[in-house]
């Protein structure tokens, strides 16, 4: 069996495969990145050491032996479609989401209207961003979005570069953010406190920032109704009680917002300001403006609206739900998708577990009474393109190399190499 992509969905996969099937199975993980778990490596805050622990899990999973990983090898590029099915019993395809969502309002597009993506990406070391690609030299940021994601993204504007030192932010990142001019940051919702994404975990952290005054108005905390979740109940009650203090004069200061849309983001440039429109619920409870507009004076935009998957070559895709259509995790015959690219940019890490098992189900059900394991390997083609790829053991070589790198600054556990040749030096000689 082939699974295309190493975050969570693909490894839950790809161990569903080992457990579930009655037969012998071997399972390659195909990975475009030299380094496995996608978004538990290049997506989950820094300073949440203890999600980012999810990884001991997952590399049980690659240590299987019915697993193999096979780093550095991008479908679409390396291998085709047919490539896949010429060499494999199945193909479970896991590539997530990794492109951001778009604003569609003028301005967009100016420098200093970046995306959430390729600000996470970047205070992740992921080797598609430059470390030197953000320099904070603004003093008020606009984050827009009230998602988890945009929580992260505020708590790591937020922190000081002190309190980062002891995570994996590669060593380049951490000295742009000791240099942050930034002083406040406002993070700004479409619709009411009652309606944002986040979770009360993640809402209470930044209630606990030492260098941060969180503040949020009395009028947009106002919440009507009563009959909420558990969680959202949660949010509106530490929202409130934020409403309730005063600043005490912390260096920064975070701005929580309602009820506000973008409408523009101003500038000639770069970014000069975000101009926000308040809204309200239409009957249909859709959002609506008010025609009463607020400019906000910030430098900087980080658009955290959400992700989105992209196509892959030869594999259907609905550009309507921007997800891979699918029975059950069937694709066509011998094609199947799990996680992300499977059900959109939703649910937390062990959302794909069940997701996974539900893919591997239909797959293994639909190959019941099928010849198997007919197929060469794929290592043969790999090598007639000119393509090494990156194995399970050099990947345990990057791996020490950013424990050693971390040891020699004096920093935490591992500090991320960053950029495809720094990773490949580190475990090839
Ligand atoms: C910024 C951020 C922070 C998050 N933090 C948390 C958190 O703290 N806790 C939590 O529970 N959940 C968190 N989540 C959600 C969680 O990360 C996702 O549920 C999960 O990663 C989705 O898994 P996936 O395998 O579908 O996608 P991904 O994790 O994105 O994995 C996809 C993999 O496919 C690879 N790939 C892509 N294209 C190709 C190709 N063509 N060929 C080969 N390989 C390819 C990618 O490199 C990647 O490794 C976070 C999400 C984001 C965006
Ligand atoms: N610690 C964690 O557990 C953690 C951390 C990070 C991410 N995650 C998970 O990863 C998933 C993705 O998170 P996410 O934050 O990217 O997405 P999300 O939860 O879908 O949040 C997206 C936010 O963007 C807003 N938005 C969308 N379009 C907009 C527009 N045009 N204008 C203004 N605002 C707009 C949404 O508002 P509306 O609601 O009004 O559409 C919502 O507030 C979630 O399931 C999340 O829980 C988990």
């Amino acid at each position: 069996m082939a699974v295309i992509g190493s975050g969570p969905a693909g490894i839950y996969t790809a161990e569903a495969l080992v457990k579930q099937s009655a037969e012998d199975v071997r399972v390659d993980v195909l990975e475009r990145l030299p380094t496995p778990y996608g978004l538990v490596r290049y997506g989950v805050a820094p300073d949440h050491t203890s999600i980012k622990s999810i990884a001991n899990y997952l590399r049980r999973v690659l240590e299987l032996p019915e697993v193999r990983f096979l780093g550095g090898v991008t479908l679409g590029t390396d291998l085709s479609v047919d490539d896949l099915l010429g060499h494999y019993d199945a193909v479970v395809y896991c590539t997530g989401a990794m492109v951001d969502r778009k604003l569609g309002i003028p301005g967009e597009d100016l420098p200093g209207s970046v995306a959430a993506t390729d600000f996470v990406n970047w205070y992740c070391g992921h080797p598609d961003v430059d470390p030197g690609r953000f320099t904070l030299d603004t003093s008020e940021i606009a984050v827009i979005g009230v998602g988890n994601v945009a929580v992260d993204v505020v708590r790591v504007l937020a922190k000081t570069a002190d309190d980062l030192r002891s995570t994996d932010v590669p060593h380049d990142v951490l000295q742009r953010l000791a240099e942050s001019e930034v002083k406040a940051i406002h993070m700004v919702g479409r619709r009411g406190p009652e309606h944002a994404k986040f979770t009360l975990k993640e809402l209470r952290e930044l209630g606990d920032l030492a260098n941060a005054d969180v503040c949020v108005r009395p009028d947009e905390a106002v919440v009507l109704g009563g009959d909420f979740p558990r969680q959202v109940q949660g949010n509106i009650k530490v929202l409130q009680s934020w409403a309730a203090r005063e600043p005490i004069g912390r260096p920064r200061r975070l701005d929580v917002r309602f009820w506000l849309r973008p409408v523009e983001i101003l500038g000639t440039e770069r970014v000069e300001g975000l101009k926000l429109e308040r809204t309200r619920l239409s009957e249909e409870g859709r959002v609506v403006g008010t025609g009463e507009f607020e400019t906000l004076p910030v430098g900087m935009v980080l658009r955290s609206v959400g992700y989105q998957s992209v196509p892959l070559p030869g594999v259907p895709f609905s550009e309507r739900t921007m997800t891979v259509p699918n029975e059950a995790g069937r694709v066509r015959d011998r094609e199947y998708v799990a996680g992300w690219l499977k059900r959109g940019p939703t649910g937390v890490i062990g959302t794909n577990k069940s997701d996974a098992a539900e893919t591997v189900r239909t797959l293994l059900a639909d190959l019941e009474g099928r010849e198997r394991g007919a197929s060469e390997p794929i290592d043969t083609l790999l090598a007639e393109r000119g393509v090494r790829p990156v194995t399970y053991e050099e990947w345990l070589a990057i791996e020490a190399a950013e424990a050693e790198l971390a040891r020699s600054l004096g920093r935490g556990e591992r500090v991320k190499l960053v950029g495809l040749e720094a990773m490949l030096r580190a475990c090839r000689v």
